[in-house]
């Protein structure tokens, strides 16, 4: 059982370092072995996923990833930006299908900006595909064209594309409420029109559950006007990198938000939903919770081990109920705690 081990750049080292200790505690007998990936790879080689990164990954199990990126590398062209990196890894790794689950924890409920009741209980899963889409999608660049400059990019999908992401928020509906939402823009995009026409043919093979359709201006709406009509939501790549981060502020704070990006074969790759939050990066106030949630995730998808997955979040669930919190959950009355203390609680709950 081998995890490539990711930390990247900003408070990725601090958050997955908690992480790291979390997996280490449980002692599982995974053998865990560093490498470099986003800004970092770049300043130590020019290359935002570097060829030792790529080995190390491909030989891994899994990948636990803290995040990339950071404003010192902002100015870098595109092919040494640290987010080429992520995308490299996406892709080479074929890790189509990411679950991003929004819950919100009840002791959380006043985090949000959203009324209690409106986000009372909430339990959604956005299922983003995640190696297609307009993301991928050639031609792309800039040019000159008739004298001034032309930005393009392409949006497209294949059938069998649309269809095993929509296999994966089927089943993972099967052990939920048995509801999907797939979310388009086929009143103004053809490629999308595919995605419905797909997913629907798709339902047929899942009488058991319930298939509805949505237009993506829409469900940005309806996710916080009523987000508890939702149950699996499944979509492309670029309208799920949107919707999922709007899912995740339902929540109060993406510090508690972990994903997995998973391939056919559920090897796949763990990451917080959040970024690399260069603003607090180095002051050991970031929030860990949703990189060792992602463990969690890790623990499930990956190595099937439920038990030790749901020992992660109960000891998560008992942090907070002790109160212990950190600065962007913090409310008056609690313990605030940084990166480390956090850690720390966790292991102790465990
Ligand atoms: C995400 C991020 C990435 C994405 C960026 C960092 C490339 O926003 O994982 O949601 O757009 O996929
Ligand atoms: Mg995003």
């Amino acid at each position: 059982m081998k995890i490539c081990v990711l930390p990247g750049d900003g408070i990725g080292p601090e958050i997955i370092a908690e992480a790291v200790r979390v997996l280490q505690a449980l002692d599982l007998g995974f053998e865990m072995e560093e490498a470099l990936l986003g800004g970092c790879a770049v300043d130590a080689t020019g290359d935002p996923y570097p060829e030792a990164t790529q080995k190390l990954a491909l030989a891994a199990d899994a990948v636990l990833l803290g995040a990339v990126g950071g404003p010192q590398w902002d100015g870098n062209r595109r092919e040494q930006r640290p987010e080429r990196g992520l995308l490299g890894i996406r892709k080479q790794l074929g890790l189509f299908a990411n679950l991003r689950p929004a819950i919100l924890y009840p002791e959380l409920a006043n985090a949000s900006t959203l009324k209690p009741e409106v986000v009372a209980g909430l339990d959604i899963l956005i299922v983003r595909e995640l190696t297609g889409d307009i993301y991928f999608g050639e031609p792309r660049g800039i040019e000159v064209r008739n004298g001034e400059r032309f930005g393009f990019n392409t949006m497209h999908y294949t059938e069998s594309e649309i269809r095993r992401i929509l296999r994966v928020a089927f089943e993972a509906a099967r052990k939920r409420s048995r509801k999907v939402c797939s979310v388009d823009k086929m009143n103004v995009l053809e490629c999308t029109q595919l995605w419905r026409d797909v997913a629907a043919e798709t339902a047929l093979e899942y009488p058991d559950v319930e298939l509805s359709h949505m237009l993506v201006d829409n469900a940005a709406m309806q996710l916080v006007k009523n987000p508890k009509q939702f149950d699996v939501v499944v979509t492309g790549n670029m309208f799920g990198d949107i919707l999922s981060d709007e899912a995740s502020m339902l929540t109060g704070s993406i510090g508690m938000l972990p994903s997995a990006s998973l391939d056919a074969n559920n090897k796949g790759l763990y990451e917080p939903s959040h970024g690399s939050a260069p603003d607090i990066a180095g002051q050991g106030v970031a929030n860990p919770l949703a990189t060792i949630l992602s463990a969690a995730m890790m623990l499930r998808y990956t190595f099937s081990n439920e038990a030790a997955a749901k020992r992660i979040e109960d000891a998560v669930k008992k942090v907070l109920a002790q109160g212990f919190r950190t600065g962007d959950i913090y409310e008056s009355g609690m313990k605030k705690v940084g990166t480390r203390g956090m850690g720390d609680a966790v292991l102790a709950a465990l």
